[in-house]
C-alpha cells in the first residue's frame, strides 16, 4: 500500500468507530470515540511519536525536531450524526502519514510537529463547538461544564469519564511562544475545487458564524376543543420563524442559516404543542453582515411570538468572528501547491474548523481536498486515493518549505 491507500484504509478503518450501527456518529467523550483514539494512538506511535491525552480529551503526539520551534498540525476525530468518513480524520490523517515519511527516512525537521487530533469539533454531543481547540487555545469558557447532553450527562461528567480533570482544564491551555502555526488538511466540503477540476485548494479564511437556542413557550391543550382563535401554539410560532431565517438568508447575499434541531413538547398529535426548542446557525463571511442579520433574526423571534401572545427565549450558544489565514503560511502552501504541478485556487471555508480557535494562538493555513459533489455531513461523503496522494504531496512540501524559511 501506498502512503494515500493507507490513509484511506485508515479512514475506512475509523469509519467502524460509531455509537449507531451502520452509520458514522462519534461525539466527544463516547466510547466510540476513546476506541478511535486507541487506534489512533497506535498509528502515531508507529510514525514515531510521543503521544498524550489532555484534559479536554484531545489527543497530541508530538515528534521532535533539532530545533526550538513548534509546527501544530491537525484535525478533528469526532463526527456529526450520520456523518462521513472524512470530515476530521483524513485531517489526522494525512498529518501522521507526513510524519510517518520523516520518521521513516530518519529525518528531523528543524522544527518539532505537534500533531493535534481534536476531541470535539462538531460539537454533536454538547450544541457548542470547538470544545477540544478552545482548551488548547485557552478560550474554553468553563461554564459550558455545566451544560448538559440529551442523557442528562454534564459536560464536565463527560470529560471526566473519558479520563480528563476538568477543574485542570486551564493545564490544556497551549502558550504559543514557540509556535510557527498551525496547518490542517480537510475535505472541502464544497463544489468549488470539483467544478474547476482542481484536486486541492488553499483556504485563505474561515467564515464567522453564530450559533443560538430559541424556545418559543405557548400552552397546551386539547387537539379537539380548544377552538383555533384561542390558541397559543409554539409550534406555529416555530414555524413561521423557520421561514424567517431562510428568508433572511436568501436576502442576503453570502449569508447562510440553518435550523437543525427541533424539539416539540409535549410531542403527542392531540395535544397543542406547548414548547418548541430549536437551533439557529447563522455564517457570513462579513462580520457585520452577520451581526446585524442576527440582530434582525432574533427581532423576529421576540415579533412572531408576541403576535401569538406566546414568550421567546433566546439563548446565545457561540460567536466567532470569520478568521484570515495566517498570510505567510498561506503563500508558503500556494508555492507547495504550485511545486506539485497544480494551480493553487484560494477559497473561503463557509465550513468552521478547529483553526478558527487555534488562531488564538498561532498562525493558521489550510489545505483543502477536492470533495465529490460537493457533499459533506453526509455518508456520501468521498474524496479519491489521487487527490489524498496530492495532498500528502503539497504537505510534505510544505514542511520542507517552512523548513527552508
Ligand atoms: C463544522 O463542520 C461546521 O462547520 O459546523
Ligand atoms: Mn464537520
Ligand atoms: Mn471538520
Amino acid at each position: 500500500m501506498n502512503d494515500a491507500e493507507t490513509v484511506m484504509a485508515h479512514c475506512d478503518e475509523l469509519a467502524a468507530f460509531t455509537e449507531e450501527p451502520g452509520r458514522i456518529t462519534r461525539p466527544y467523550a463516547s466510547e466510540s470515540l476513546r476506541r478511535a483514539q486507541e487506534t489512533v494512538i497506535a498509528w502515531m506511535r508507529e510514525a514515531g511519536m510521543a503521544v498524550t491525552r489532555d484534559n479536554v480529551g484531545n489527543l497530541r503526539a508530538r515528534y521532535d525536531g533539532t530545533g526550538r520551534s513548534t509546527l501544530l498540525l491537525g484535525s478533528h476525530l469526532d463526527s456529526v450524526r450520520n456523518a462521513g468518513r472524512y470530515d476530521g480524520p483524513l485531517g489526522v490523517m494525512v498529518a501522521i502519514a507526513a510524519v510517518r515519511r520523516l520518521h521513516d527516512s530518519k529525518h528531523r525537521m528543524p522544527f518539532a510537529i505537534e500533531l493535534l487530533a481534536f476531541a470535539d469539533e462538531e460539537g454533536l454531543r454538547f450544541g457548542t463547538t470547538y470544545l477540544g481547540s478552545r482548551a488548547l487555545a485557552g478560550t474554553f469558557d468553563e461554564a459550558v461544564l455545566a451544560h448538559a447532553d440529551a442523557g442528562g450527562i454534564t459536560l464536565a461528567d463527560a470529560m471526566r469519564s473519558f479520563g480528563g480533570d476538568p477543574s485542570a482544564i486551564e493545564d490544556d491551555h497551549r502558550n504559543g511562544d514557540d509556535l510557527l502555526g498551525y496547518f490542517e488538511v480537510h475535505i472541502e466540503q464544497g463544489p468549488v475545487l470539483e467544478a474547476r477540476g482542481l484536486p486541492v485548494g488553499v483556504v485563505e479564511s474561515i467564515v464567522g458564524q453564530n450559533r443560538f437556542h430559541i424556545t418559543f413557550i405557548g400552552e397546551a391543550g386539547h387537539a379537539g376543543t380548544v377552538p383555533m382563535d384561542r390558541r397559543h401554539d409554539a409550534l406555529v410560532v416555530a414555524a413561521m420563524f423557520v421561514i424567517a431565517v431562510e428568508h433572511e438568508a436568501r436576502t442576503h447575499e453570502g449569508l447562510v442559516a440553518t435550523v437543525g434541531q427541533l424539539e416539540v413538547h409535549p410531542g403527542a398529535a392531540n395535544v397543542i404543542p406547548d414548547r418548541v426548542s430549536l437551533s439557529v446557525d447563522v455564517r457570513h463571511a462579513d462580520d457585520q453582515t452577520r451581526l446585524d442579520v442576527c440582530g434582525r433574526i432574533i427581532d423576529h423571534a421576540h415579533t412572531l411570538a408576541e403576535g401569538r401572545e406566546i414568550a421567546a427565549e433566546v439563548l446565545p450558544v457561540s460567536e466567532h468572528a470569520a478568521v484570515k489565514c495566517s498570510q505567510e503560511l498561506v503563500s508558503l502552501l500556494t508555492d507547495s501547491i504550485e511545486r506539485s504541478g497544480y494551480e493553487a485556487l484560494r477559497l473561503t471555508s463557509g465550513a468552521g474548523h478547529d483553526g478558527v480557535e487555534v488562531s488564538n494562538l498561532t498562525g493558521i493555513a489550510m489545505l483543502f481536498v477536492r470533495c465529490k459533489g460537493g457533499v459533506s455531513h453526509h455518508p456520501a461523503e468521498s474524496v479519491t486515493t489521487e487527490d489524498v496522494e496530492i495532498a500528502l504531496d503539497v504537505t510534505s512540501r510544505f514542511l520542507e518549505q517552512l523548513a527552508r524559511r
